[in-house]
């Protein structure tokens, strides 16, 4: 699959049909996440893989965080995405508070890093979303990610085998959002 096609067919994905996403192929998508721009090679990134086997943990994890009834009432649905996907990775970035720059940098970084994750998979055939819910990342769970006091949770990665076509939102035209000098 050519760069521009995986760019332009890659959609997000929420429903998935519980197929297992290899060690093999995880390990493919960070090799890509590490080749990311990264200013002075600060390499801010560092990933949290939960192969499907680990899965248990994260549902566990997922309602012991909803402690509010608007929380609990979205469970169900964050379990049939935990039930469908085949594995996630956690993409978390190494903070600069005292160096601002740097720091905003690095979550661009980071960001690139989750978007070569998303279309290497998507070159393997497997379909993923990018989430920041706080169903998934928030409260209690940035622990259960692993990200420690220096880190931010950029994103996580869920991967799976799709069960729909997901059809693309239309984007404005791009002329239109240009600035040629
Ligand atoms: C920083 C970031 C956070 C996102 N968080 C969520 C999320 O929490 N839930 C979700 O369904 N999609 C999330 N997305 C995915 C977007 O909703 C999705 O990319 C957008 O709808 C465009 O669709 P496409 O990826 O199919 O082009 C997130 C994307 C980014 C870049």
């Amino acid at each position: 699959m050519h760069v521009s096609q995986a760019i332009l067919s890659r959609r997000s994905h929420k429903l998935f049909r519980g197929t297992v996403v290899p060690d093999v192929d995880l390990k493919h998508l960070l090799e890509l996440a590490i080749w990311a721009p990264n200013h002075k090679f600060t390499e801010p990134w560092r990933f949290t893989v939960l192969p499907k086997r680990s899965f248990d943990q994260l549902w566990l994890a997922v309602q012991d965080a909803a402690d509010t009834d608007k929380a609990r009432a979205k469970l169900m649905k964050l379990k049939e995405i935990i039930d469908g996907a085949g594995a996630a990775i956690a993409v978390r970035q190494v903070r600069s508070p005292d160096q601002p720059e740097r720091d905003h940098e690095d979550y661009a970084a980071c960001a690139i890093a989750c978007q070569h994750i998303q279309l290497g998979a998507w070159e393997r055939g497997w379909a993923s979303f990018w989430t920041t819910s706080p169903g998934f990342v928030g409260g209690k769970l940035v622990d259960f990610w692993q990200t420690t006091p220096d880190e931010r949770l950029v994103g996580v990665l869920f991967l799976g085998e799709a069960a729909l076509d997901m059809p693309a939102v239309r984007r404005h035209c791009a002329e239109s959002l240009a600035t040629w000098l």
